[in-house]
């Protein structure tokens, strides 16, 4: 009998580094990885290889987002100065590309062309009449190699954990990310432990407008960072209840964004607001009003902790450059044993 080591309890998850983050990137990731922070040896991910998928004609932008995502981590209470907190920088690490084109070779195209996500995503890069390259198509298969390459490595403890908190968007993903890890194991050996998909009570926020999601593409998003008063006009400006016209009409709460919000900024329980929204008793401009104060509640400090980091780059770069080192000697050992159990070790 080997002895068995004790148990290895793994968070990783990341965002791709397109833009500064907004409320649907807070309430359907960031605030879920807060609490792990305790428990978990965490990885955040910067993807940044992923961001170019789709705006490899604008590194700019990419670079410039890798440190306003980092910001925003920061803003959210993320924390690398714990020691088991790492901020992980995706191109930097290279190993998680090799074990990126070792997972190509057991990922089947038709995997990566019934996806749900990429499907949904392929539309929109059609409407906005954007070519589509191989690594678009390819990128579930990179976010297996960002999730697996943490994957706590044999001999196994029964309690080994990878959790991946994410939204709802994601799900498809890490369904071929365990796909992937199992088909690996049956073929070469086993190396990796599986992810499991974790997802908060408001599992894709609707944006501003009505629409089903929150997008800084679809201009309907509230952003971290923005101001206290941007954010009161983009509320005010809310798409709410189409058929309550003015204060005395019966609304609707149930299909109105500002309602939702509300649920998911002020607690569940929202029945004496959707009362007095149904009689009438509650116009849409006091209930904005409301919601623009609750929003800024939560964004309040958000800004604060950003604004201080904003002023301390060299900062910020340190926690990249430590995060991305541990996660390297991580990655090194994965691939160490992928490689074993491919039989591509020779030397
Ligand atoms: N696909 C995620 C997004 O669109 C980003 C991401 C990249 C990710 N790699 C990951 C999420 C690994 C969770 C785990 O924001």
């Amino acid at each position: 009998m080997k002895t068995v080591r004790k148990p290895e309890k793994i968070l990783l998850s990341g965002i791709r580094t397109t833009g500064p983050l907004h409320l649907g990137h807070y309430v359907g990731a960031l605030s879920l990885w807060l609490p792990f922070q305790k428990t978990h040896q965490c990885f955040f991910l910067l993807a940044d290889i992923q961001g170019l998928t789709t705006h490899f004609d604008n590194p700019e932008r990419i670079r410039q987002s890798v440190t306003e995502v980092a910001l925003d981590f920061l803003g959210v209470g993320l924390d690398p100065s714990l020691l088991d907190v790492h901020f992980v920088v995706q191109s930097m690490l290279e190993e998680r590309a090799a074990l990126y084109e070792v997972f190509q070779l057991i990922t089947n195209l038709a995997e990566l062309e019934r996806n749900p996500t990429i499907k949904e995503e392929l539309e929109q890069l059609r409407a906005r009449k954007q070519s589509v390259n191989f690594g678009f198509i390819g990128y579930p298969c990179s976010q297996a190699a960002d999730i697996l390459f943490v994957t706590p490595l044999p001999p196994h403890h029964p309690e080994d954990e990878l959790v991946v908190p994410v939204g709802e968007d994601q799900k498809p993903h890490l369904e071929l990310t365990n796909v992937i890890a199992r088909r690996f194991n049956h073929q070469y050996g086993k190396v990796f432990v599986p992810c499991r998909y974790l997802s908060g009570e408001t599992p894709r926020l609707i944006g501003t407008d009505g629409k089903a999601k929150m997008s800084k593409s679809l201009g309907n998003a509230i952003q971290l960072k923005d101001s206290a008063d941007v954010v009161t006009k983009q509320v005010m400006n809310m798409f709410t209840d189409p058929e309550k016209l003015r204060k005395g009409d019966p609304g609707h709460p149930e299909g109105c964004p500002a309602f939702q919000y509300f649920q998911t900024f002020a607690g569940a329980d929202q029945s004496g607001r959707a009362t007095r929204c149904r009689s009438g008793e509650l116009g849409c401009v006091e209930c904005k009003r409301e919601l623009a104060l609750v929003i800024n509640k939560v964004l309040d400090p958000i800004r604060e902790r950003r604004n201080k980091f904003e002023a301390q780059p060299e900062k910020i770069l340190q926690f990249l450059r430590d995060g991305t080192e541990v996660a390297r000697e991580r990655a090194q050992k994965t691939m160490s044993a992928v490689r074993r159990a491919m039989r591509i070790d020779y030397y």
